[in-house]
């Protein structure tokens, strides 16, 4: 990181003082005034609801460039990565860094399939749950639980133990998310079959059934694996800046992967591939999406375009772009050659890409507006969209846990505030209030 020592003065027009301010420079994006010290030399706090012009932390991870539509994962654009490699190995390339040889993917792919099954006592755990929870729910209390079994990760000073949690993690998570849905269907709990790749597995573990021989599909486990890469990572956004804050108090790492699912599950996050499946099914047919667009633009009205906006993405999500195509692909390859949901979204897309409300702000079709139909058309039930999300979002929490924790110039997440409350006043006693 380079540093413009004293770049930017900000003046109080009241006292009359300036203040030189640090401008730091990254590799790449905006360069950022340090304001570490604002409040010791100026008196005053920065006043930032929604962190929309606030920098939390520095990362190597993943970079977006919002005007451009531009993602990478440690350098590499996101359109590389879903064309040419796989969620296991985009995993590898968010924890350490660079693309693996062949020697260490082997050695990784080992260490997270040794991982996939659960402590069979977490069944009994699933079996305290109502049948009809949200699968959210029951993957927030389930991997919550998790520093209850695993003691011999949750030392955070110690690096072998924050592997050993960050690949359980990785390792668990689909095993979760599948025993969720099969206890939502009175499905007995199937094991991990450690001789097929991740996708293909994780579609094993939610589909198979005892009674009948299972037969993977290549075109559903690729395509699940595409989903998977393009989750991966999304820098600070607002559930991996809850698994960094609640980390900064030194916190185990499954109680902060805990916490990140209760941020995701939210639909203004990753709540909102379900809520664009929900409002497709509302909107039931092509001639009503215009009393829809209505709608949306009313702010009287608290109904949103879901799947549509992004608070950095401001031309096109590079993500939704290939989500589009895929869907599409996958259809086809599936032989489904009408989907009635397909077609309203599109229409849908198209009245919205043209109207000056959407234009004008800048609202586009973000990565939760194409995930809901693959993952339907690939028989996932609508309850699980953001399990998925969770599935895959979770390397990146661990990759930025792993970071923050490394970082030296590390501090425990403590903002300030702007009160606007009582000033101080005496207590009165109830028989005189
Ligand atoms: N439909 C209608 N109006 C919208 C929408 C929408 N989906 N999104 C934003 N706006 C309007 C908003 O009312 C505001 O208008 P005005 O300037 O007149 O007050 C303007 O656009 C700016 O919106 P904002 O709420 O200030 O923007 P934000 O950056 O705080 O919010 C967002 C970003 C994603 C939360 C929001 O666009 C939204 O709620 N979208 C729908 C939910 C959704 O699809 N979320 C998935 C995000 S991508 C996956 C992920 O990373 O989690």
């Amino acid at each position: 990181m380079n540093v413009d020592k004293k770049a930017f003065t900000l003046t109080d027009n009241r006292s009359g003082k300036t203040y030189e301010l640090d401008v730091l420079k990254g590799t790449d994006g905006p360069d950022v005034i340090d304001v570490r010290k604002l409040y010791s030399e100026t008196g005053h706090f920065a006043y930032d609801p929604g962190f929309t012009s606030t920098g939390s932390c520095q990362s190597e991870i993943t970079f977006i460039d919002g005007e451009k539509g531009v993602l990478l994962y440690r350098g590499y654009p996101i359109e590389q990565l879903a064309e040419k490699s796989n969620f296991l190995e985009v995993c590898y390339l968010l924890i350490y860094g660079n693309l693996p040889i062949s020697e260490s993917m082997r050695i990784f792919s080992q260490r997270i399939t040794y991982h996939t099954m659960l402590h069979e006592q977490l069944n009994l755990l699933f079996k305290g749950f109502r049948r009809d929870s949200h699968p959210m729910a029951i993957m927030n209390g389930v991997v919550g639980a998790l520093s209850s079994f695993y003691h011999d990760s949750t030392d955070i000073t110690d690096p072998r133990h924050r592997f050993i949690a960050s690949t359980r993690m990785i390792a668990k998570m689909p095993t979760i998310a599948a025993t969720a849905y099969r206890y939502s269907k009175g499905l007995p709990f199937a094991y991990p079959r450690n001789d097929l790749g991740f996708s293909e597995n994780f579609l094993y573990m939610m589909f198979s059934n005892p009674c009948e021989e299972y037969v993977t599909n290549p075109i559903l486990s690729r395509a699940m694996d595409r989903i998977l890469m393009l989750h991966a990572d999304h820098e600070q956004n607002a559930s991996t800046s809850t698994v960094r804050i609640s980390g900064s108090s030194g916190a185990n790492p499954f109680a902060c992967i805990a916490a990140g699912i209760a941020s995701l599950w939210g639909p203004a996050h990753g709540g909102a591939n379900e809520a664009v499946l929900a409002m497709l099914k509302e909107i039931k047919t092509k001639d009503r999406v215009p009393e829809y667009i209505k709608r949306a633009k009313n702010k009287e009205d608290p109904f949103r375009l879901m799947g549509f906006g992004h608070r950095v993405y401001k031309n096109f999500d590079p993500r939704a772009t290939i989500l589009r195509q895929s869907a599409h692909e996958v259809l086809g390859d599936l032989g489904i050659e009408d989907d009635p949901i397909l077609d309203l979204a599109l229409e849908l897309e198209q009245i919205a890409l043209k109207d000056d409300y959407f234009v004008s702000r800048k609202l586009y079709p973000n990565v939760d507006f194409y995930s809901g139909i693959i993952y339907r058309a690939l028989g996932i039930p609508t309850s699980m969209f953001t399990v998925l999300f969770a599935v895959a979002r979770t390397v990146g929490w661990v990759a930025q846990w792993n970071e923050m924790i490394e970082d030296p110039t590390q501090k425990i997440g403590r903002p300030r505030q702007l009160y606007t409350g009582e000033t101080e006043r005496d207590y009165v006693d109830v028989k005189d209030r």
